[in-house]
């Protein structure tokens, strides 16, 4: 089902964005939509592990204005790799606002921009809520995609696409050197993807607003993920937040709970865990004050659980 109200606005790189009035969220962190792509997906995907000539295999959830889908295939070009894309999307309109826009244009290499226009409009981008969608993705990517991208709106506010049942199937679709790349650094989501068998690294905070953050987002994968200049291994206090009650995992055993319902069943199971509560967590440990991007607007000095 389309969103809905959703704004264009500027990130502070210059590059284009969209707003969700329905979900309350911006598409992208607020210090840039490009800048981000590039340190939360790009740049974890570790493409110096492919040699020149080779093809990914890469399903991408939450494609939207399509800025993640096309700085891959830029970096990816650059370094002489081809990709073969699967997406998944509900709503269309993303895609059409960032096309029809002229400064999203001219963002990208003209080859870059032809590639991304063909593979939305191509049957690689499959249509409709990600949940029912997963299924229909070949078969054959099972166990051999080198890279998912999951960009969803945040925890908070859109569980669906972050539930122990939804990262499992993601996790299912991994080589046994691939990564899954989020910019979410969520104990709920973090400890949902390791009970899905994955091995987990932050991405090291760079951006302004992540000083006093722990991480820049989390990569997973079935292997051991080596430290190096863009990931590390998560803290002991990471590791200690993942086991209270911050960690407890959304869960949706249908695949198709709204979200205030998968929010409702995570508090009652909150309630009840003998875990410790997050927020006495945060004041033993001085945990940092925010895990998450700044996209939400008007939200005050509330938690942001990203
Ligand atoms: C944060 S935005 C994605 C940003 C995107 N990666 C980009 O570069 O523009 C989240 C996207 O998830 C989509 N979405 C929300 N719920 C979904 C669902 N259940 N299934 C598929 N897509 C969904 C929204 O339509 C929106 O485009």
């Amino acid at each position: 089902m389309p969103e809905g109200g959703l704004q264009a606005r500027l990130t502070a790189d210059g590059s284009f964005s969209l707003f969700s009035d329905a979900v309350g969220e911006g598409f992208h962190s607020a210090d840039g939509a490009l800048a981000e792509a590039r340190a939360k997906f790009v740049l974890p995907a570790g493409l110096e592990r492919f040699a020149p000539g080779g093809t990914l295999q890469v399903v991408e959830v939450a494609v939207g204005t399509g800025t993640n889908t096309a700085a891959l295939l830029e970096a990816t070009r650059q370094r002489g790799l081809a990709l073969s894309w699967w997406g998944l999307e509900r709503d269309p309109e993303p895609l059409r606002l960032a096309l029809a826009d002229g400064g999203f244009r001219r963002q990208w290499p003209p080859e870059v921009l032809s590639q991304a226009e063909a593979l939305g409009a191509s049957d690689r981008l499959l249509w409709g809520d990600a949940r029912t969608r997963l299924v229909d993705l070949p078969t054959a990517l099972t166990g051999a995609c080198d890279l998912v991208l999951l960009d969803a709106f945040s925890p908070r506010r859109s569980p669906e696409l972050w539930t122990v049942e939804f990262l499992a199937g993601l996790a299912r679709l991994l080589a046994p050197q691939g990564r899954l790349l989020t910019y979410c650094s969520a104990a709920a989501v973090r400890r949902a993807l390791a009970e899905a068998g994955l091995q987990l690294a932050a991405i090291r905070a760079v951006a302004p607003h992540e000083e006093g953050a722990w991480s820049g987002g989390t990569v997973a994968s079935p292997s051991p993920l080596a430290s190096d200049g863009v990931l590390r291994g998560l803290s002991p206090m990471e590791r200690e937040h993942m086991a209270s009650r911050a960690g407890e995992p959304y869960r949706d055993p249908h695949g198709q709970a709204g979200a205030a319902e998968i929010l409702a069943a995570r508090a009652r199971a909150q309630a009840v865990s003998g875990a410790e509560s997050g927020s006495a967590w945060q004041r033993r440990l001085g945990g940092p004050r925010h895990h998450r991007r700044p996209r939400t607007e008007g939200m005050g000095g509330q938690e942001q659980d990203r």
